[in-house]
């Protein structure tokens, strides 16, 4: 049997590779599915919800905490990405979860660790542009977290909408025997999409923030009014910026499997519309469509 320590919230947590094995393999001797959330903790109702659609799939559900330095550019907030594991045991516990991984860096990336997983296509655009050594470093943490874990059912948010189609993509292209559900995204009542950043705004911030959504939903709702999708993408760009965003990296309608270009002219067929933008030093994301 695995080495189970037992966190505050009685959650047990394992942090290494052999362990989580261990404990996969002996619910699998019992007959038992096993579904997985990765995560990079601080975690919110988003997350929760991720862990209580897998409870509906799996018999038994293990959620992974790692902030994955390799999907952070030296420039991010990689140091500054807020931590609480305890408070997230006591959450995932409250939600339904049976187990914590919790593996330190020299577990996930042991020295002389030389391998990367590069989706193309997908990534061709906007977080990809934006963020070019992002991708790379999810597909390889999500790859090996798998792997590891080998769960019949892995859950993705499509808050990050870009990132679940590169893990769709690379669970296909590298046959991996995983199913790859997407999840709503869970919102504030004015409609921002939860997230873990959205710790780092002040007051005035935040209400700039709450006007993020609402642009979207407008912007879907000109789409599908047959407004042309380049006259949408720049009217939501400037609405960003009237709101107060300082800065805005893309609002793209795309298709929403492959990621292709719509337009110039009015969106064909199901659309999903994606936007980056900035706020001071935080950078926010969010997504509507079909
Ligand atoms: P993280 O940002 O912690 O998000 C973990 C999962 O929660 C992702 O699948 C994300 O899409 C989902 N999620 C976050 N906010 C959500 C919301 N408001 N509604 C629904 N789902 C939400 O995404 C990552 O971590 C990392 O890139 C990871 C996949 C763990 C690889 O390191």
């Amino acid at each position: 049997m695995p080495d189970l320590d037992l966190l505050p919230s009685d959650l047990p947590v394992v942090r290494t590779v052999a362990d989580l094995r261990a404990q996969v393999r002996a619910w699998r001797a019992q007959g038992l599915t096993v579904g997985l959330t990765p995560t990079m903790g601080a975690l919110h109702e988003g997350h929760l919800s991720l862990v209580r659609l897998a409870r509906t799939r799996t018999d038994r559900v293990v959620a992974s905490l790692f902030v994955n330095p390799t999907q952070f550019a030296p420039h991010e907030d990689f140091e500054a990405y807020p931590r609480d594991e305890a408070g997230d045991a006591a959450l995932l516990a409250s939600a339904g979860c049976h187990l914590l991984f919790a593996p330190g860096v020299e577990e996930m990336y042991p020295a002389g660790a030389s391998t990367t997983v590069t989706v193309t296509g997908v990534t061709a655009s906007m977080d990809g542009l934006a963020r070019p050594s992002h991708f790379p470093g999810v597909a390889t943490i999500v790859t090996k977290l798998l792997n590891q874990c080998a769960p019949d059912v892995a859950v993705f948010g499509e808050k990050d909408f870009q990132q679940l189609q590169v893990i769709r993509r690379l669970a296909a292209d590298l046959d991996l025997p995983v199913e790859i559900m997407g999840a709503p995204i869970v919102r504030a009542a004015d409609g921002l999409a939860l997230s873990s950043r959205n710790a780092y705004l002040d007051t005035e911030q935040r209400a700039i923030a709450g006007r993020f959504n609402l642009i979207l939903v407008e912007g879907l709702a000109r789409l599908r009014r047959d407004v042309a999708v380049s006259d949408v993408e720049a009217w939501a760009v400037a609405e960003l910026l009237t709101a107060g965003f300082d800065r805005v990296d893309y609002v793209e309608a795309r298709t929403p499997a492959d990621l292709g270009r719509l337009g110039p002219g009015p969106a064909q067929g199901p659309t999903r519309l994606l936007a980056a933008a900035h706020i001071g030093r935080t950078r926010l994301i969010d997504n509507m469509g079909d």
